[in-house]
């Protein structure tokens, strides 16, 4: 493994951020583990080295479960939130699934897959079939949609909000504290933004911690309620590892799934030829779906902690308490997965895409995402001869998040 000569992906770069997609494929044909300068993160960007990485468990999300951050002997240069500064944000990370590794990790997130099996999931697909039409409806008659704020928003906020059970009247406040709270994850943030990030997942945690108190003295048919009750092992949850658990489900089950709604449909209404081919039913509106993930995923890349010593991905050796990127975007695009995979092409029939991660940490919510985008789009097809965006569309500047801030596409009545 060489280190590349200059910076080649770069989250802060507006330019690489609206597209990235050429330097991922610049970064995959240099080298299976990609190095830059000024960078501390190896970068895996080719679809069967992302794979593997999802399952290597030598490869951790956290090495808390193991070490010290002494222990580990953490390079000065990796920023980390786990900065003292910020207390309220490790408070929540202390307990969120995604930061967490076996047993602790197996057990909490037994639980909540029971709220999210494909079959389970399958029982809401009424309820959030007519809450799509409910939302729509206004549109119809005023002739367009903002698909972002005046719908998905709405659309995939209540859901989430209603299975964790968090009332209709405080949906606007989970929205704000949640978009605060995820700029700890895009790869550079400022300190301001970590300190706003930091503030709102105080406030977060403690607007949770009140819903426990009132889910404990008023019992619910929620997932709140469902995790209070819950045992493992014979012991209740603590309520931080409740909060913790409601907490990024109530992120992760709304921010990517409107990102990926917008993603999709601009793809589609950008590639017209495969929109009539969704209207003239020759492709399902699930292999849609799956290809929108392909080709444009909402989260770019996840950070695993490298745990062992001694451990080599194709052959680079990767030093214990380093940083690895797995990009998933970049794997999406990977031509030896994919015939000519920088095309759109919802008849693809190269099953999987890495949109959902893999292993331990596969996506939770991927059916309920799945159903959420389908609902959407057969919505859509329902009426939309041509899929037709409005000027004014804008993507969000936000690298990790990738989505658009407005999307406005033209809707017709029934
Ligand atoms: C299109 C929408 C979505 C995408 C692309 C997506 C993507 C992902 C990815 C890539 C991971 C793995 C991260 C890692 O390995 O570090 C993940 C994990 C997770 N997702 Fe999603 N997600 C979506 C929607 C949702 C929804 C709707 C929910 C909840 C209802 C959800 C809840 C979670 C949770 C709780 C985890 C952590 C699982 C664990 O650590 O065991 N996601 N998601």
């Amino acid at each position: 493994m060489t280190t590349a000569p200059e910076q080649v992906l770069v989250p802060a770069d507006p330019a690489f951020a609206a597209n990235p997609y050429p330097a991922y494929a610049i970064a995959r044909e240099q080298a299976a583990v990609f190095r830059q300068p000024g960078d501390h993160l190896a970068y895996l960007t080719r679809f069967a080295d992302v794979h593997a990485a999802f399952r290597d468990r030598r490869l951790g999300s956290s090495f808390l479960h193991r070490f010290t951050a002494e222990e580990m002997g953490l390079a000065p240069n990796i920023p980390t939130w786990r900065d003292p500064r910020w207390t309220d944000f490790q408070a929540f990370e202390r307990w969120e699934l995604l930061n967490l590794e076996p047993p602790v990790h197996t057990r909490l997130r037994r639980l909540v897959l029971e709220a999210f099996t494909p079959r389970a999931v399958e029982a809401l697909r009424p309820g959030i079939a007519s809450l799509a039409r409910t939302l729509l409806e206004p549109s119809r008659e005023a002739g367009s949609v903002e698909l972002v704020g005046s719908y998905a928003q709405h659309f995939s906020l209540a859901i989430i909000c209603d299975l964790i059970g968090v009332a209709p009247s405080d949906r606007e406040t989970i929205k704000e504290l949640s978009d605060a709270t995820i700029t700890m994850y895009e790869p550079h943030p400022t300190d301001e933004q970590q300190a706003a990030a930091n503030k709102a997942a105080g406030d977060f945690r403690r607007y949770l911690l009140d819903v426990v108190a009132h889910r404990r003295a008023h019992p619910g048919e929620d997932m709140m309620t469902a995790l209070l009750d819950a045992t493992v092992d014979g012991e209740r949850l603590s309520d931080d590892q409740v909060v913790s658990t409601a907490m990024v489900l109530l992120m992760a089950g709304h921010e990517a799934t409107v990102n990926a709604t917008s993603n999709g449909i601009a793809a589609l209404a950008a590639h017209p030829d495969q929109w009539q081919l969704l209207r003239r039913g020759e492709v399902t509106v699930k292999a849609a779906i799956e290809e929108t993930l392909r080709y444009d995923p909402p989260l770019q890349w996840f950070e695993r902690w490298v745990l062992d010593e001694g451990v080599e991905i194709e052959g680079v050796p990767l030093a214990q308490g380093s940083r690895v990127a797995l990009v998933l975007g970049g794997a999406n695009r990977d031509p030896r997965k994919y015939a000519d995979p920088d095309r759109f092409d919802i008849r693809r029939e190269d099953a999987g895409h890495m949109a959902f991660g893999g292993g331990i940490h596969f996506c939770i919510g991927a059916p309920l995402a799945r159903m959420e985008m389908e609902t959407t789009l057969t919505e859509l097809l329902d009426t939309e001869e041509d899929l037709v965006v409005l000027p004014g569309a804008e993507r969000s500047p936000m690298f990790q998040f990738r989505g658009y801030r407005r999307l406005e596409v033209a809707l017709h009545r029934r």
